[in-house]
Formats: structure tokens, C-alpha cells, sequence
């Protein structure tokens, strides 16, 4: 599978991008303000100062005069460490105040203007307002300009600049933080949809059938409509796998017949022993018709698990019952120490558990043994246990012979498909249980136990 980066990584980058964009807008648009804002206290200021001294203009013997009160320069003070300058021109004479100070916008009368300019190495803002003082007969346009350099307002814009600048940074830390558990939220339904399906057993394919947001429904769909022909086309080969089996079986009894018949009227020796191949090939392949056609049984009913109340000590006697021909055959005893367990579960499905179970007990014992089965009950769970006196299940790894058509080494000329325990699990498995392998502890035949869970 070819990985890319994660939704959550990819949603939290792109939300991350985003806030830090926003970050900086932030940030910018609050210094500009502050730089703004600043300036515009100044002005306000350097206005009222060049009015308050323009009101002081009067006119005495025909001669304009002023008295520059404290109070313009105290609020200037007031506002920064600046350095202020101002200048008084009457007729185009400075009055007083520094006379190389920049010439102001021309304005009209009683109207304040602002300039900005260089003055003495600094930048400086400056107002200017001009008044006619009536001296003599004359009436006189009488300008006063006042001055201020602009470190403070610079400080005061850097300063707020600077405390936006770490709080767009705080800002983005916490959006980073709140983008990544948002992602995280909004992946949730689809992380419990895929935990749903992962917890599911390998041959689950109901329809997924929980609660998901609206964008997640098309997925669902598709999921569920995939599982549903995923169902339909398994459904149809072990159709066709029963269907065949079942074909199978009749003519090859045929074969046998003729072939045991055959067996009885040819004499030579090379002969019959090729009619024995044939009738041993013909077992082989009966029994594997036989194990697929059971096989595609369980498959079917494990679909739709009967839930009826039963007693797994009568199902084991009744199978072992039905068996007893079968090892009275090879002349093994079957011993039974059965209590009994109320299990819920399928006849049919437990039944060919159990006779798949003790069938190997009888095929790989040797002649006049004994195979016992035992319930042992727990507080959950109940356990038939099957021994046998037989070779045992080997040294070798024991959950590979519940695999399909695996056989043990020990087979050795005894017929059969590698089905049995693999129907057997499955049984188990469907109904909540297990089955599980081991030699016994003696040393000497298989243990098998087929566990259940109690009701
Ligand atoms: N009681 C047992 N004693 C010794 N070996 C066993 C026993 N039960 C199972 N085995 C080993 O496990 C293998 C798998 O068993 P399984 O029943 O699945 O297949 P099988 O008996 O070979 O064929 P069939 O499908 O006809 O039952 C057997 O081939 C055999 O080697
Ligand atoms: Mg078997």
C-alpha cells in the first residue's frame, strides 16, 4: 500500500498555514493602528498647542504681541520626552521661536495644517495655524507653527508592535494546537469505522451498519456493497464446491464397486494390485467430496448461527454413538466421562465438530485402544476433551493442522482430505469457543479439546 501523508497531518498543516497567514495579518493590522493612532495623538496635541498660543496674540501699540503660556508646552511634555520647537512669523517677520524651522503649508485663516519634514537631523512634526491680530489700522496674518520630533510616537508603535508581534506567536501556537485536535475530532468516525472492521472476524462480511456522519455515508455504502458481493461470490463457489462434491460422489462409488468386483475375479497378482490403487485413489478422493461438501456446510450455516439451547454431553454421546461401528471396526473402545454443560449453538455445525474429532482418534490409533472423552467445566467455559492412545499430533507446530487440506507426517497410508480440523475450528470459532491441539500429557496420542462457552 502506498502511503501518503495523513488526512490529520495534511488538516493540520493546512489549518496551521492559515493561522500562521492570520498571525501575520494580526499582527500588521495592530501595528499599523497603534502607528496610526500615535500619530494622530500628537497631531491632536501639537493643534491644541498652536491654538492655545495663537489666542494669546494681541495687539499693543500697534504692534503684535504674545505671551507664550506654559500650558502649550506642558501637554507636549506630556505626552513624550520629544524635543519641541515653534516659531511666531507676524507679516512675514519671526516674531520669535526658531526662525530656521521649516515653512508651513500655506492654509486659511483659523485653519490648523500639518507638515512633516527634517529638522535638526530629525524627523519632525509640525502644526501651524494662522490668525489676523488687528495692530494699529492693519490687521496682520500672524502664523504660530509648534514643533515635535517623532521618537515617542515611533517608541509607542514599536513597543505595541512588538507586544502584537508576541501575541500573534502565542496565537499561533494555540491554533496549531486546537488544528491538531480538531483533526483529530473530525477523523474520529472514520478511525471507529475502520476499528469496527479490523475488529471484525476474517469471515464477518455482514453490512457495516453504525451511525456516521453524512460525508462518511458514501464510504459506508461503497464498504457495504463491497462486502455484500464479497458474500454473494464466496456464497457461489461453495455452491459450486458442494455441488460439485456431491456430482462427484456417486459415480465414483460406481468405480469402487466395479473395482472390488474386479478385485474378486482377477487373479494376477500385479493386477489386483493396481485394482487396489484405484479403489484407495477412489477413498482419497470420497472423503475429500465428503469433507468440502461438510465444509461448504459449515460455511453456509455459519452464516446465519443457529442459537438453540443444548447439552454438549448429549451431543458427544450421540456422535460418539454413531461412531461406536466405526471403531468397533478397529476394535477401539470409546470411554465416556461427560457431565452435563448447557451450551447454546447449531447440532448440525457441533455434531461434525465432535465426529471430525473423534474420526481422527479412531483413523490414527492403533487397534484394541481406547479414546475417552471427558467434560471438564469451568466457571465459563465448558471443554470436551478427546484422547486418544494413539502416534499423537507430533512435535511440530499443531495450529497449522487446522489449516485447509493439511495433513500431519504421520499419516502414513491412512485415507483422508486435511478438512476435518479445519471444519472442526471453524465450528468452534462461530460459536465463541476454540479448538484446541496438544499431545497428551503421558507422552503417548492426541489430546483435542473443543472449547465452548457456557450459558
Ligand atoms: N488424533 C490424532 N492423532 C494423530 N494425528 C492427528 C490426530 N488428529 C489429527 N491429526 C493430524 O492432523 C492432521 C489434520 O487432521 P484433519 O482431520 O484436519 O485431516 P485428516 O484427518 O488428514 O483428513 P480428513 O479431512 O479426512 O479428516 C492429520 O492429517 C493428522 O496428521
Ligand atoms: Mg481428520
Amino acid at each position: 500500500m502506498i502511503q501518503t501523508a495523513s488526512i490529520g497531518q495534511r488538516l493540520t498543516l493546512l489549518l496551521a498555514g492559515v493561522a500562521a497567514a492570520l498571525s501575520v495579518l494580526s499582527w500588521g493590522m495592530v501595528t499599523s493602528l497603534a502607528a496610526q493612532a500615535a500619530a494622530r495623538t500628537q497631531d491632536n496635541v501639537l493643534a491644541a498647542s498652536a491654538t492655545t498660543i495663537a489666542e494669546t496674540l494681541r495687539s499693543e501699540q500697534g504692534e503684535v504681541r504674545l505671551e507664550l503660556p506654559y500650558a502649550a508646552f506642558a501637554m507636549l511634555g506630556a505626552i513624550s520626552e520629544d524635543r519641541v520647537f515653534y516659531r511666531v512669523i507676524a507679516a512675514d517677520e519671526v516674531l520669535t521661536g526658531y526662525d530656521d524651522l521649516p515653512a508651513p503649508a500655506t492654509s486659511e485663516i483659523g485653519q490648523v495644517v500639518f507638515d512633516t519634514g527634517q529638522y535638526r537631523g530629525a524627523e519632525i512634526r509640525m502644526s501651524s495655524v494662522t490668525r489676523l491680530v488687528l495692530a494699529g489700522m492693519e490687521r496682520v496674518a500672524v502664523t504660530v507653527s509648534v514643533a515635535q520630533t517623532r521618537d515617542g510616537v515611533d517608541a509607542v508603535t514599536s513597543d505595541i508592535s512588538r507586544l502584537a508581534g508576541l501575541l500573534s506567536v502565542a496565537f499561533f501556537f494555540v491554533a496549531v494546537a486546537l488544528s491538531a485536535i480538531a483533526a483529530r475530532l473530525s477523523l474520529r468516525p472514520l478511525n471507529l469505522i475502520a476499528a469496527s472492521v479490523s475488529r471484525r472476524g476474517p469471515s464477518d462480511l455482514r453490512p457495516l451498519l453504525r451511525a456516521a456522519p453524512a460525508d462518511l455515508a458514501p464510504l459506508l455504502d461503497a464498504l457495504n456493497r463491497l462486502m455484500e458481493r464479497l458474500r454473494l461470490s464466496i456464497r457461489r463457489s461453495e455452491d459450486f464446491i458442494a455441488e460439485a462434491a456431491h456430482r462427484v460422489r456417486t459415480p465414483l462409488a460406481t468405480v469402487r464397486t466395479q473395482a472390488e468386483i474386479a478385485l474378486r475375479t482377477v487373479s494376477d497378482e500385479a493386477e489386483k494390485e493396481r485394482l487396489r490403487r484405484i479403489i484407495r485413489a477412489v477413498d482419497e478422493s470420497a472423503r475429500s467430496a465428503g469433507q468440502l461438501l461438510d465444509h461448504a456446510t459449515v460455511a453456509y450455516r455459519v452464516e446465519d448461527l443457529a442459537r438453540d439451547r443444548l447439552d454438549l454431553s448429549d451431543l458427544a454421546r450421540q456422535t460418539a454413538a454413531a461412531l461406536e461401528p466405526t471403531a468397533a471396526m478397529r476394535d477401539i473402545q470409546f470411554t465416556l466421562d461427560l457431565t452435563p454443560a448447557p451450551i447454546r449453538g447449531d447440532a448440525v455445525l457441533l455434531d461434525s465438530a465432535i465426529r471430525n474429532v473423534l474420526d481422527n482418534a479412531i483413523k490414527y490409533s492403533p487397534e484394541d485402544t481406547t479414546v475417552s472423552l471427558q467434560i471438564v467445566l469451568d466457571a465459563a467455559q465448558a471443554r470436551l476433551r478427546v484422547r486418544d492412545q494413539g502416534t499423537g499430533l507430533g512435535d511440530g507446530p499443531m495450529d497449522v493442522l487446522t489449516e485447509r487440506f493439511r495433513r500431519g507426517g504421520n499419516v502414513a497410508g491412512v485415507v483422508g482430505s486435511g478438512l476435518g480440523l479445519t471444519i472442526a475450528a471453524e465450528v468452534l470459532r462461530a460459536h465463541g469457543g476454540r479448538l484446541e491441539l496438544e499431545n497428551c500429557e503421558n507422552g503417548s496420542g492426541a489430546c483435542v479439546s473443543l472449547v465452548l462457552p457456557l450459558v
